[in-house]
């Protein structure tokens, strides 16, 4: 296998690996090994030799798709209420399963951890991983149902991971509910398609995208389990946005009564320069394409009224599924892949740490949509449903996540007649309630002003 390797790399010009390697101690060699085994080495090659070849190619036959959008007529309300009791039905029959991305490397925030160990609530500081399992135990205490929480790692942050969640008992949510597995990686290439050796015997590696959840979620075994037990559906998130209402029953219910195979929620896009991914018609076949490969016609397009003509905006939250995650891996799970052009620090073999020019290659899971025989698409509230935390100032930051809780849950008091003094932050844990109709059932206090920080359990 050594010399198949080595091999390998001779063929692909990676001499400066073969040179290093040959200098190691056999512990060490016995580490580049198992990195050099980790990936298709002819596959990372033939990528990247892809996107050196790649002109700028022109998509064609685009228009806006087809999407549900926010209720206005009494129709609409009545078939949003039908989908709800749907959805409810199938969170009630143990169909619904839920995961959550959390492998991604968090460099544009530039938090010390996972990013779902960054504490956001706005009075309890909560951290994103609290607030998405207090919501799983509330879904399943109300609907009496078995809620399987998914979250997937990289090999970069499973093990903080795990520890995070051990050292806080899980949040109460009991180990036996929740599950883990780690992403795949591959290697980070600088832009001539050198590999980038790290410290004295690794590699340098990243991730290989949310694309890769669906088919590490099969390798891992779990893929195979839900369906055994019945599960029908999972339902997918990103660790970043603290707003996300997981498991949605109008969301679940949409996608089972329209024979959906992969569902997305979209809002509206801020203006034509959000960098958000559209969601739009290609050929006949919805799909979402990343703010950076739409060509600006496109991004930039108004129609009659001057309003956007693509107006919808990526949130990444999905349904998927499972049988059709399961026809996936059957094709192997040919998702294009990206590449994404950064500047990154990597502690080079001398032990410095230098600033390197990298391409990282990656798939998304967005592009699973155009595979699909059916997709839904439905608008949601950006202020109700769409946070995420990317940055670590100005917009999509986590200051202004925490603003953005703080709003919502100010807007559901202020509809119950409360007044609530400006500056005061407000919090209501999901273990209150899940949304607005819960708590106007719940909440009566009348005729109070709410002066000093507030939270609601
Ligand atoms: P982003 O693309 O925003 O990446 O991921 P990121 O890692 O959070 O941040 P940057 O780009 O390095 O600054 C969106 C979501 O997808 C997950 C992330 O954890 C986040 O929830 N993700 C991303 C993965 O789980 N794996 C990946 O390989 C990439």
């Amino acid at each position: 296998m050594e010399k198949i390797i080595l091999e390998k790399l001779k063929f692909y010009n990676q001499y400066h690996v073969i040179d290093h390697y040959k200098a190691l101690t056999k512990d060490e060699k016995q580490n580049m090994m198992s990195y050099l085994k980790s990936f298709d080495i002819d596959l990372i090659f033939k990528i990247h030799k892809d996107f050196l070849n790649t002109k700028e190619t022109s998509l064609k036959n685009i228009s806006p798709a087809s999407i549900v959008p926010l209720p206005e007529t009494p129709e609409d309300i009545k078939n949003r209420e039908m989908a709800r009791k749907k959805g409810e039905s199938l969170i009630q029959n143990n169909e619904v399963a839920v995961l959550i991305v959390a492998g991604g490397q968090g460099t544009r925030l530039g938090y010390d951890g996972p990013k779902g160990t960054l504490r956001i609530s706005p009075v309890k500081q909560k951290t994103l991983f609290q607030l998405f399992v207090e919501q799983v135990i509330a879904i399943s205490r109300r609907f009496s149902a078995k809620i399987p929480l998914i979250i997937m790692t990289s090999y970069e942050n499973d093990e903080e991971t795990k520890a995070f969640f051990k050292d806080n008992d899980f949040f109460g949510i009991g180990e036996e509910n929740i599950y883990f597995f780690k992403q795949g990686m591959l290697p980070t290439l600088t832009p001539d398609g050198k590999l980038i050796i790290k410290e004295r015997a690794q590699l340098a590696m990243n991730p290989d995208g949310h694309g890769g959840s669906l088919k590490a979620l099969s390798k891992s075994g779990l893929l195979d389990k839900l369906l055994k037990d019945g599960y029908k559906v999972i339902f997918y998130c990103q660790v970043d946005n603290p707003l996300v209402k997981i498991a949605d029953p109008v969301f679940l219910g949409y996608h089972n009564l329209t024979r959906s195979e992969v569902s997305t929620k979209v809002v509206r896009r801020r203006n034509v320069d959000e960098k958000v991914g559209v969601y739009l018609n290609i050929n006949g076949k919805d799909a979402i394409i990343e703010y950076s490969d739409l060509d600006p016609t496109y991004m930039t397009a108004l129609d009659e009224k001057g309003n956007i003509l693509y107006w919808a905006g990526n949130t990444a939250i999905h349904i998927f599924s499972l049988p059709f995650v399961k026809r996936l891996n059957s094709h192997g799970y040919g998702l294009p892949y990206h590449c994404a052009r950064k500047t990154t620090e990597i502690k080079t073999k001398d032990g410095s740490i230098s600033s390197v020019d990298v391409w990282k290659f990656e798939t998304f899971v967005f592009d699973t949509i155009p595979l699909a025989e059916r997709a839904f698409a439905i608008e949601v509230k950006r202020e109700e449903e769409f946070s995420p935390v990317k940055n670590m100032t100005g917009n999509d930051s986590p200051e202004n996540a925490q603003k953005d809780m703080c709003t919502l849950f100010k807007r559901w008091l202020e509809a119950k007649g409360i007044r609530v003094m400006p500056g005061v932050k407000v919090e209501i844990s999901p273990l209150y309630a899940l949304d607005f109709q819960e708590f106007e059932m719940k909440f009566d206090k009348k005729n109070i002003s709410i002066t000093g920080n507030f939270y609601l359990e």
